[in-house]
């Protein structure tokens, strides 16, 4: 059944720089739910109330997806044959989907060993060009800037402005959903794209008069690779978040001003602690998402055990609202799914077996 849902562009085509000349390349992203966490709410202490935005139900599993139908669409209106991106994965997953979709060539640069396996498989499946370079992402992508400066190819990194134009209907979604804005927008930070698209489409929302307040964006890195939070390049970043394992984000200085104008911040999460938020979503709202995703739940139950949420004026009697963007599937990276979940127990195919082993 078509429910009648055609992608993002067609659903906020007033708010996006296409025209009816655009060759619209989608696979319906967007729609994604909004679901309320109440056993997570309740889970840290019962005074937030928590909207999960599931990102992972775009068609290749990402965030991404909105970026990519945008600056494939353009790509493709101004006569572009090839795109080409770094990558820790989903970028590269979704660009290699599009390209493929609108008949263009696609070449990915990825930290060779440093992406997730569902990721890989997906890239190499919409047939992309994968060079696994011997570097980290910030490496990849100077290199991707420089070929895309000199040759025939469009970038399709979020530095693509396209792109950040698709992902600000994230905003859009959320407060059509809410009827509003919410109090706080939880994001994990990587490149710093994502959190600075969501800030200019909470903006333009108000400023059309769709919302009447904004709220304050409250983005989150790893420990170990948190440029903005510690005010400088990290060389090496480490994290088990592959995702967001960047050491020197294109839109530092967005991030920064989506944080100041709002009246956020920008923290970081150890990896327990997004591991423990990571199976806390799995097992207590039935939501899969990879673990660089689960850095926005994880960060926000950081800041609620110091207080930061009674700490604000809220002036009406109810519980303050935070949306967590939760960026992308759990099925992304099956590897760290298994190494921190409990392992099947061997049985014999004997009935009596089984049921003690059930606990029977
Ligand atoms: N979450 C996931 C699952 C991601 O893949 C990314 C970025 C982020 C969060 C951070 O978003 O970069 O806009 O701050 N992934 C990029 C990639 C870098 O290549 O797939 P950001």
């Amino acid at each position: 059944m078509d429910n009648g849902w055609q992608g993002i562009i067609e659903a906020y085509k007033e708010f996006l720089p296409v025209s009816a000349q655009t060759p619209i390349v989608s696979l319906k992203e967007g729609n994604t739910p909004l679901i309320e966490a109440k056993n997570l709410s309740q889970a840290i202490g019962g005074n937030l109330q928590i909207w999960l935005k599931y990102e992972g139900l775009n068609p290749t599993g990402s965030f991404k997806d909105r970026g990519m139908t945008m600056a494939i669409s353009k790509a493709l209106e101004e006569g572009s044959k090839a795109v080409m991106c770094a990558s820790t994965g989903n970028t590269s997953a979704s660009a290699a989907c599009y390209a493929a979709k609108a008949k263009m060539d696609c070449v990915v640069l990825i930290p060779e060993g440093a992406i997730a396996l569902g990721k890989l498989a997906q890239t190499l499946m919409h047939g992309a060009k994968v060079l696994a370079v011997q570097g980290n992402f910030d490496d990849a992508l100077n290199l991707v800037r420089e070929i895309t400066a000199k040759y025939p190819i469009t970038l399709v990194n979020s530095l693509n402005p396209y792109r950040l134009e698709g992902q600000k209907t994230g905003a859009f979604e959320i407060c059509d959903v809410l009827g509003g804005s919410p109090d706080y927008h939880a994001i994990p930070v990587g490149n710093a794209g994502n959190i600075t698209a969501y800030w200019k489409g909470y903006k333009e929302y108000k400023q059309a008069g769709k919302i009447n307040t904004l709220p304050r964006m409250i983005g989150f890195q790893a420990a170990g690779a948190a440029p903005i939070v510690e005010g400088k390049i990290i060389e090496n970043p480490q994290t088990i978040a592959t995702a967001i394992k960047i050491g020197n984000p294109a839109s530092w200085k967005q991030a920064e001003a989506a944080r100041d104008e709002s009246g956020g911040l920008i923290d970081k999460v150890t990896d327990d602690e997004i591991i423990e938020a990571y199976k806390m979503l799995a097992s207590l709202e039935g939501v899969f998402v990879e673990p660089a995703s689960a850095a926005s739940v994880a960060g926000v139950i950081k800041l609620n055990k110091q207080g930061y949420f009674t700490r604000l004026p809220i002036t009406d009697y109810r519980l303050p609202t935070i949306v967590c963007i939760l960026t992308g599937h759990g099925l992304k990276d099956p590897d760290r799914a298994i190494k921190v979940a409990t392992q099947p127990t061997i049985v014999p195919a004997k009935l009596k077996k089984v049921v003690a082993a059930i606990g029977y």
